[in-house]
């Protein structure tokens, strides 16, 4: 059976696990300080934990490896005592036997391990087993916790070798504390300060980022005890290799130059799989356009969009609290780093304590990042452009070939040129609908647009200038228009120079009865709007012309 310690086409990560590798020599003497291995979700912790583990298990005897991953169906503290003891006697047997398939061979209840153990003519095991029976009968559940987690640095004082301790997914230890709070006592996860400190027994902690940095640096000091080891990226070079040794296992025929396109996944090597898995199923060879509808599908409804959508569900699990959510994530995807807390609050019609509470929510889930004083998007593009297209679908119930453009119209590497657009200023006077109204239709005759579609982009038009921007009460002078046909959508912008006009929901429901799509946007200049008009292909040419 293959080992989960075993994958095949790990890459990279040659210093990390130089690095974590190395640590055994300093255990030794015992100067080993806890690690805090952090980095965003996907980014591969596990993967290299597990790789850390298999290189201590494999490759040497002078510290013992055991590996633990908190569980979310731990129930009370006697069965993580239970479980993470089971784990550490089964495990420093197998490493004894060199044999990994012990570890995942089957399942093992406590009486077997307790049987393995008192068999296994290990003396230290034996001790070990022993201490646990005699903690377990205290009936006292945090003296229980306490001996089990201090079982590898008992074992380290019976043998004199280190043991190194590899923790995934710590962060669920605080769910499980809080759920089984002994009296006052939540944070007893920080008991594991003792082996910590002992030098002789590292720990290496790692899990969700955002909410380890809260448990070690904000709600308790224990980070004074870990060096900080921030996971990023894959280099280019190994993403590329990833990529490349994904598409053979698959049997891609791959028709692009593979480095090309591998900066949009950021190095994440999660992103880089589920692109190759996706790739595999869609029919045919890896082509610059299959690649883009590969990526364009995987973003609106693969595998990486559902990772996305389950998390903001899970963060924002008020049904009514979403559209406003992802309304304020799609400004902050937009904005610069340190939008204004108030403006956006303004912007959007939302009180500061929404705002707040949202952002706190996102922060959890580590889409927002906050500095002391700043939030911003993760640097994420992927994430980003889900966020991107789920508004566009859901909130600017925009069309499809709209939010194709807006996820890969600029990212294309053969970008096709900018197809032809008219742009002209009017007067802001009170005859600039009029003025407007027809330039629409010699334009849209131009363009063979049919005449219905333009008669219906007229009628939104009036009502635009007739009841939503009135510039010469804004003391406007100008308006600033531009049309275009991009890919069957006719675009036709309107550009309110210095002011900031917002969209009320009834304007949007008026508006939105003519077109198939309306956004409003804050620009450098002013206020950006646009109508949009699907034309079907065979609709084209049917034109007045
Ligand atoms: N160095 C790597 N080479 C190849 N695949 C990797 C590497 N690191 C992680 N992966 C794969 O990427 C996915 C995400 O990695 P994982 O370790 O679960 O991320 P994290 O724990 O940071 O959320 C997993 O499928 C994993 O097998
Ligand atoms: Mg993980």
């Amino acid at each position: 059976m293959p080992s989960h310690f075993i994958m095949k086409n790990f890459t990279g990560r040659d210093r990390e696990l130089e690095v974590l590798g190395n640590i055994h020599s300093e255990a030794k003497s015992g100067d080993a300080a806890g690690i805090f291995l952090s980095g965003r979700s996907g980014i591969g912790k596990t993967e290299l934990l597990r790789q850390v583990f298999y290189h201590y298990f494999s490759r040497q005897n002078n510290a013992v490896p055991f590996f633990y991953t908190v569980r979310t169906s731990l129930t009370s503290l006697e069965h993580f005592s239970k479980d993470y003891f089971c784990s550490f006697i089964v495990q420093s047997l197998a490493f004894l036997k060199k044999d990994i398939s012990m570890i995942e061979a089957c399942v093992y209840s406590f009486e077997d391990v307790m049987e393995l153990a008192k068999e296994s003519g290990v003396r230290w095991i034996i001790d070990i087993a022993d201490d646990y029976e005699q903690a377990r009968k205290s009936s006292d559940p945090l003296n229980l916790f306490l001996s089990t987690i201090l079982a590898p640095y008992r074992s380290y004082l019976l043998t004199g070798v280190p043991v190194i301790v590899l923790l995934d997914d710590f962060h669920k230890m605080k769910k499980f504390c809080e759920i089984n709070a002994v009296g006052d006592n939540r944070d007893f996860w920080m008991l594991f300060e003792t082996p910590v400190k002992s030098g002789h027994t590292p720990h290496i902690f790692s899990g969700n980022q955002a909410e380890l940095n809260r448990m070690f640096f904000e709600d308790t000091l224990f980070g004074e005890y870990l060096e900080l080891f921030n996971l990023s990226g894959l280099a280019r070079d190994d993403a590329a290799k990833y990529f490349k040794a994904l598409c053979e296992t698959y049997g891609l025929d791959v028709r692009i130059e593979l480095s090309d396109f591998i900066d949009l996944f950021g190095g994440s090597p999660y992103y880089i799989r589920n692109f190759a898995q996706a790739a595999r199923q869609s029919s045919g060879a890896l082509s610059e356009d299959n690649f883009w509808l590969v990526y364009l599908s995987e973003l609106t409804k693969g595998k990486t969009f559902k990772y996305w959508l389950s998390l903001l569900k899970t963060h924002v699990p008020r049904f009514n609290q979403r559209k406003p959510s992802l309304g304020f994530l799609y400004q902050l995807c937009k904005k610069a780093p340190d939008a204004a807390l108030p403006g956006l609050a303004d912007e959007m019609s939302v009180s500061r304590e929404e705002m707040e509470q949202s952002i706190e929510l996102f922060r959890e889930s580590g889409i927002v990042e906050t500095g002391f004083s700043t939030f911003e998007v993760a640097d994420d593009s992927i994430m980003v452009d889900i966020i991107k297209g789920l508004y566009l679908k859901e909130v600017g119930l925009e069309p499809w070939s709209r939010i194709k453009e807006t996820l890969t119209g600029d990212k294309r590497v053969h970008a096709k040129p900018e197809p032809p657009s008219f742009t002209l200023n009017i007067p802001a006077t009170s005859k600039a609908e009029f003025v407007a109204v027809k330039t629409i239709e010699y334009i849209a005759l131009n363009f063979n647009i049919p005449s219905g579609i333009t008669g219906q982009l007229q009628i939104a038009f009036a009502d635009l200038f007739g009841n939503v921007i009135d510039g010469p009460g804004r003391g406007i002078e100008n308006y600033f228009l531009k049309f275009q046909l991009r890919e069957n959508i006719f675009y036709a912008e309107i550009t309110i120079p210095y002011v900031n006009i917002v969209l009320t929901d009834a304007d949007r429901t008026r508006l939105r009865a003519y077109l198939d799509g309306l956004t409003s946007e804050s620009v450098a200049e002013g206020t950006k709007i646009t109508l949009l008009k699907e034309i079907s292909a065979d609709s084209v040419g049917a034109g007045s012309l």
